[in-house]
């Protein structure tokens, strides 16, 4: 009897040892992590080093995730969520690389003078290499935030129809109104300030675009405005704001075309910025049920990446990116309260199960496009003819997982 108790006794202290043994694990690679972390942005001087101590962490990880049984399957799961980091920390690393390789060593705005895309006054840059540092450490993505809630609404004014677009350019502050759901030209205004004590939209301060867009679709992103056409074809549009052209139009494969959210049928596919650049979320057929998602290259509009996101279509009214985390927003055909239903990270971080549901403050109508602007980390909605923005509360993904 009380040898068996001795036994239980032991075999509860050697599994409560085993479980601190592996917290302790856990917090020290967390920390290791952290520390990693933080060091790609030293990146520029300590190339090879970090990649061999990488590596070396990889494998311990590797090492301590094969040693672990089955009888630990939390911290094992904890495990794999910082695998996933180390490897996408890795394809950063890789990336920042081709970046700072003699190979690719060529500016930027090098590349897009090769295809004439900017002027020679544009492409004049700063001397000095803070300059190329900036520009990688603005690529090597340090966005591991969550959208934890809507912190606040601030209702700015009441212009243009029902639906439309407004979106500011934070390298300029100036702001663009896309009124209504198609038109050939775009009204802008120096800053959000001067937007609320105009008189209105006036065609004093429209701009003309060449091409028609269609749908709340639009999008700008560095000095340009992108947005979707639908002629014959469905094509994204980039015109250049500082020339007044447009400087490049791709085609947009679809097989048939339908629109991205079924409560605003007039938008066809929506383009989103974010933090990592410009996305493009469509319906690839009218039998597909969800939202599919394009990372497009802002300079060449080239396809990079495609994803289905898992987020259905039905009563879906808008959509935005923020850090690679798409977040669909959903209402009812009688507009009722919007709310953040679905989401999806383009690096499986944060799951879709465990994401919290979000509701927008309580408004009048429903929403025909948020832009989400990174710099702000705020929300441009388009309610039912009000110009909204909301601010966001953001948290550390890994943190929204524990
Ligand atoms: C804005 O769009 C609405 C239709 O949605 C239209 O009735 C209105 O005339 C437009 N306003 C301007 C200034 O273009
Ligand atoms: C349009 O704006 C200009 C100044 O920007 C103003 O002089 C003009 O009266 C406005 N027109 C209308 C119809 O509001």
């Amino acid at each position: 009897m009380k040898q068996a108790f001795l036994f239980v006794l032991s075999a509860f202290w050697t599994l409560t040892a085993a479980q601190n043994y592996y917290q302790g694990l856990m917090d020290y690679l967390d920390n290791r992590l952290l520390a990693i972390e933080d060091r790609m942005q030293l990146w520029h001087d300590q190339n090879r080093r970090y990649h061999s101590e990488q590596q070396d962490f990889k494998k311990l990880t590797q090492e301590l995730m094969e040693g672990l049984g089955g009888d630990f399957s939390a911290f094992y799961k904890d495990l794999s969520g910082a695998d996933i980091r180390v490897q996408r920390a890795e394809r950063e690393m890789e990336y920042v690389e081709t970046w700072t390789s003699p190979r690719a060593c060529v500016r930027p705005e090098e590349r897009v003078l090769e295809r004439g895309e900017w002027s020679l006054k544009e492409s004049r840059v700063p001397e000095g290499e803070d300059h190329d540092w900036e520009e990688v450490k603005a690529q090597v993505s340090d966005c591991e935030d969550v959208v934890s809630g809507i912190r606040s609404v601030k209702i700015l004014k009441r212009a243009g129809g029902p639906k439309g677009v407004w979106t500011p350019d934070p390298k300029s502050s100036k702001v663009f109104v896309f009124n209504g759901t198609s038109g050939d030209s775009v009204f802008q205004f120096n800053s959000v300030r001067d937007f609320c004590s105009s008189s209105g939209l006036n065609s004093s301060s429209s701009l003309r675009l060449g091409v028609d867009w269609t749908g709340a679709g639009s999008a700008l992103y560095n000095h340009h405005l992108y947005y979707v056409t639908h002629a014959e074809e469905v094509q994204v549009v980039k015109f250049d704001l500082a020339s007044g052209f447009i400087t490049d139009i791709a085609m947009f494969p679809l097989a048939s075309v339908s629109p991205v959210y079924s409560l605003n049928p007039e938008t066809i596919a929506d383009l989103a910025v974010d933090h990592q650049g410009l996305w493009l979320l469509y319906s690839s057929n009218e039998k597909e049920p969800n939202i599919n998602l394009a990372k497009l290259d802002h300079q060449s509009l080239d396809i990079e990446q495609i994803w289905d996101t898992g987020c259905p279509r039905e009563k879906a009214e808008a959509a935005f990116v923020a850090c690679g985390v798409v977040y669909v927003v959903y209402n009812t055909r009688l507009p009722s309260r919007s709310r953040i239903q679905c989401v999806f990270d383009v690096n499986g971080v944060v799951v879709n199960e465990e994401a919290p549901l979000m509701y927008f403050p309580r408004r009048f109508g429903a929403h025909s496009s948020l832009k989400y602007n990174p710099e702000e980390r705020q929300l441009y909605g388009w309610d039912d003819g009000y110009q909204i923005i909301y601010r966001l509360t953001m948290k550390r993904k890994m943190m929204a997982r524990r």
